[in-house]
Parts: structure tokens; sequence; C-alpha cells
């Protein structure tokens, strides 16, 4: 499988099991692995993940995220959010993405002449992070999916996996095996987004 092959085989996968083609050892190591090798502006390495796994999983999408979601979706219209969040509940793992403020604030104060840059630099860097993972994952044959219910269960997510202050949750990649493939989905041809100039 070439790189392009991987690329294009990472797409939005919504139906998931929590049967890994792999290990989850493996699968944690692919993770890892993809977070390391990320580049990051000044090589601030300011993105940081926490793996979910089994019960784990089940407790930020079953109590967290449903009970936070409760709070505040009126009660007749929960059903299709309990659904939604029964399919994220039913995948294998999920990884809670951080980006770590404080790193971002030194970097500031260290480099003032660059300090407008960074809050984009550092997104920039966790979403790098977060697509190499996505599209490792793609290339074990694991589907994923990635999901934003920050902030509103950052404080819940903090507390429960004791996580750093300084760490501001930024993203959720559920992840499982496929249980059915992405639908179609239309791309705009490389000419209407690339210009080339010779
Ligand atoms: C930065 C970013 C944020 C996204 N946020 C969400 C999200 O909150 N929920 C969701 O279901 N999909 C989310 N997606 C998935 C996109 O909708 C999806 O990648 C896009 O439609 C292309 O489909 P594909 O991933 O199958 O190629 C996000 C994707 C990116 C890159």
């Amino acid at each position: 499988m070439t790189y392009q092959d991987t690329i294009n085989k990472r797409r939005s996968i919504y139906a998931l099991n929590d049967q890994l083609p792999i290990s989850e050892d493996e699968t944690v190591e692919v993770i890892e692995d993809a977070i390391v090798a990320s580049p990051s502006a000044f090589n601030i390495q300011s993105a940081h993940a926490i793996i979910l796994l089994g019960a784990q999983h089940k407790a930020l999408w079953d109590d967290i995220v449903t009970s936070t979601l409760k709070a505040i979706v009126p009660a007749e219209a929960f059903a299709p959010t309990a659904q939604k969040i029964a399919g994220f509940s039913a995948a294998a793992g999920t990884v809670l993405y951080f980006e770590d403020d404080a790193a971002i604030a030194s970097l500031k104060e260290q480099f003032p002449s660059y300090a407008s840059h960074f809050d984009d630099w550092s997104a920039h860097g966790q979403g790098i992070a977060q697509v190499n993972v996505w599209n490792e994952l793609a290339e074990k044959g694991i589907g994923a999916n990635l999901q934003h219910y920050n902030p509103i269960i950052d404080d819940a997510v903090k507390a429960r996996w004791d996580v750093p202050e300084s760490y501001r949750l930024v993203a959720q990649l559920v992840f499982g095996g496929i249980a059915a493939p992405a639908d179609e989905q239309q791309r705009q041809p490389a000419d209407k987004r690339v210009r080339v100039v010779r």
C-alpha cells in the first residue's frame, strides 16, 4: 500500500464496533508512534493524548457525554442524540487530544516577535498529530471518526482522568472495527483546489 493509498483509505467511519483487527497494545503503539513522529512549530510538542480503551472509553460516552448533553438537550429531543452517542460507545476506544497551553504561553514569552502566530501553529501541529494517527489507524484497517464535544465535557474529563491543568481538550477521535464502510463522498478535482505555476 502506498502512502497515497493510506491517505485515500482514511475516512470518517461512523459504523464502528469493538473488534479491532490488531491487538489493543499494537493499536496503542501505532497511536503513540504517530503522535511522537508528528512535527510542531519550534518542536514544541504541545499535542498530548489520552487513549481510552474498554470501560474507560465507554465511561466517556455513556457517563460523561451522555450526562453533559442530558443537562442541555430537551428530554423530548434526546433520542437522536442518545443514538449517536451509542454509536460512539460501541467502538473500541477514543483518543482524547489536548494542547498544552502552558507550552504555548512559554513559546510566546521566549519568542515575542512570533507571539501572534503561536496559537495558529499550535492548532496546525495538533491537526497534523490528529491526522497522522487517523491515517495510521486507517492503514491498519481500523475505522475512526473525529468528534468535538469540548468544551462542555472538559471539566468532567479533567477530573476523571487526572488531566494536567494546562491541558486543553481539543478533539476526540473515536476508533474501532469497521462495521460498515463510509458513504461515497464528492471531492472537488485537484484543479479546483490547487493551481500550478511554472
Ligand atoms: C478539523 C476537523 C473537524 C471535524 N469535526 C468533526 C466533528 O466534530 N464531527 C464529525 O462527525 N466529523 C468531524 N470532522 C469530519 C469531517 O466532517 C470529514 O473529515 C469530512 O466530511 C470529510 O470526510 P472524510 O473524513 O470521510 O474524508 C472533522 C474533520 C476535520 C478535519
